[in-house]
């Protein structure tokens, strides 16, 4: 099932994030074949619509992607390797998960990539899915029902019954990595959750902690920079309370001059999600992934925040280094680079943005507000009461907060085993996840210096030495899962 190709392109159209973010990136990877590069074969899985109404669709099916490659498989012996896809184009996860393919040349396994249902290439309903009510069987539950089945229906075709299964996933993949453990132990060995946000997600936190956290990795560079941006922030305020909406324009480049209160409330978002972009993707070296990013952004940033003294020039081309990477730019457009949605750290653009403003809508609880005092931004609230009159407005749903924390266990996970949950300090969703060791087999990591899942990139020469070190932890953990798995598959097999 190896693609065989010696050399392939792969020109992905992106609208990725995740949990959040950018950006409708176009951009290509040629990959050669190496020892070490995947040569993911690229199919489509006939799924069940709706796993948990046997009447709304009868056996309605829809096609679901999912990338593979057995180029590292010991045949019918070695694991698999399944990464729990998230809010995204599959390709832009497979492409930037390199530790995964790495860790599968090691232990001899076969890796799946299964894309997520509503997003990519994974629509339901084409073009409608949408539309109410189709876009309702978008759900978590129906997204783990999807990969278990998936699961179980590749293991029979490929002859891999004894092959025990460990899921990878970051940020609300990370997320669905746990709930796969928790709900499918019985398809499931371990997981390797990294950067999942499971307790703010589910209502577990403080709305202040995002945007704090994110002012931190600012203020860490150099206080200075905190007080540049805040310093910027409070220029602009002074504008906008004199309705000096063409000076606003001319100082930020704007295509159209704000007009509205409104108005500047969106550039307050764009702005702010730059710097959450920047935060979030604070990797050491430059990446293509949720947008480009130059290496170590936040320190670029901070760089250009403090370059003269016209402070609103430089927050200008702070939000620059994320909105114009391309260099080709030549206004600001308020409302086609940033979107607000129910998701305050951003939903991304295009059709997936749509995809995750629905879940953020019901299940996922992402109520996050600024304040500039616990950081470094303008006062932008986002409480439950907001969320639901957005939701209703937008969706005509109800948010039910909560019920993460029913339905996956909240903080109580200390009866689960065979989990990892890491975390880089630099990246804002840290502190929404597990942070402490809950048993010997509910392990914390902490990645010092990384940012947004650091631990499933690739190995990169820049990369620091906390998280070379944690992907080793991760290596055995994951190789004493599948051993004890496979023990146990081989006991319950002979028993037959
Ligand atoms: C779906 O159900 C109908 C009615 O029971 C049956 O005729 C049809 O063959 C089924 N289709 C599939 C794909 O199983
Ligand atoms: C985008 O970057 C280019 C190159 O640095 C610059 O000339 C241009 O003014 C920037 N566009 C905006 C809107 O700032
Ligand atoms: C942030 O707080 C400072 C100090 O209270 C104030 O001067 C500034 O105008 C505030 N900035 C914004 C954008 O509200
Ligand atoms: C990771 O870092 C956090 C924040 O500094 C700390 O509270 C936690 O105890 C650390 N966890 C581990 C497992 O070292
Ligand atoms: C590290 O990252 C840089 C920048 O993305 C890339 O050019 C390089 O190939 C990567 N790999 C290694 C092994 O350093």
């Amino acid at each position: 099932m190896t693609a065989g190709l010696i050399l392939f392109t792969v020109t992905v159209a992106v609208f990725c994030d995740a949990l959040h973010g950018l950006s409708h990136t176009h951009f290509q990877a040629t990959k050669s074949a190496g020892s070490s590069d995947p040569q993911f074969t690229e199919k489509f899985f006939t799924q069940t619509l709706d796993h948990f109404n046997f009447n709304s669709m009868g056996n309605g099916t829809f096609s679901q992607r999912y990338l593979i490659t057995d180029q590292y498989w010991k045949k019918g012996y070695g694991p698999i390797f399944f990464y729990t896809g998230n809010e995204g184009n599959i390709w832009e996860f497979a492409l930037n998960s390199g530790f995964i393919t790495e860790l599968a040349a090691q232990q001899q396994a076969l890796v799946i990539f299964a894309e997520h249902r509503y997003y990519g290439q994974s629509l339901p309903f084409g073009k409608e899915s949408f539309n109410i009510p189709e876009v309702g069987l978008l759900t978590v539950e129906q997204a783990l029902a999807d990969y278990a089945l998936m699961i179980r229906e590749l293991k029979e075709q490929l002859a891999a019954s004894h092959c025990p299964v460990i899921v990878f996933g970051g940020s609300y993949g990370g997320m669905l990595s746990v709930y796969m453990r928790l709900k499918y132990p019985n398809m499931v060995a371990g997981a390797l959750a990294a950067s999942a946000p499971i307790l703010s997600t589910a209502g577990l936190g403080d709305a202040r902690q995002f945007f704090r956290d994110v002012t931190a990795d600012f203020e860490n560079i150099s206080p200075e920079c905190r007080d540049a941006v805040r310093g910027a922030f409070h220029l602009l305020k002074q504008l906008a309370d004199r309705q000096d909406y063409s000076g606003i324009q001319s100082e930020f480049a704007l295509c159209k001059p704000p007009a509205s209160p409104q108005d500047i409330q969106q550039l307050y978002g764009l702005l702010r999600n730059a710097f959450t972009m920047m935060a979030m993707l604070d990797y050491p070296y430059s990446t293509s992934f949720m947008g480009n990013m130059p290496a170590n952004p936040v320190k670029v940033a901070c760089g250009t925040m403090l370059r003269g003294l016209d402070l609103l020039a430089n927050l200008r081309d702070t939000a620059g280094i994320v909105y114009n990477s391309t260099g080709l730019l030549t206004c600001f457009d308020l409302y086609s680079l940033y979107v607000q949605c129910a998701d305050p750290t951003g939903c991304g653009l295009g059709l997936d943005s749509l995809a995750w403003d629905y879940q953020a809508c019901t299940e996922v609880e992402l109520c996050f507000e600024s304040n500039n005092v616990t950081d470094m931004f303008p006062p932008m609230a986002f409480t439950e009461k907001d969320r639901e009159a957005y939701c209703s407005k937008r969706w005509a749903v109800a948010p039910r907060p909560g019920w993460l924390q029913i339905q996956f266990w909240g903080d109580a996970l200390s009866t689960a085993n065979n989990i990892i949950f890491s975390n880089g300090d630099l990246d804002p969703w840290a502190n929404g996840g597990v942070r402490k060791s809950l048993s010997s087999s509910l392990v914390a990591l902490n990645i010092s210096g990384g940012a947004h899942h650091l631990d499933l990139r690739g190995s990169n020469d820049s990369d620091p030495a906390s998280v070379v070190k944690v992907r080793k932890v991760e290596a055995e953990l994951i190789a004493q899962w599948v051993k004890m798995e496979r023990n146990r598959l081989t006991a319950a097999y002979t028993q037959l």
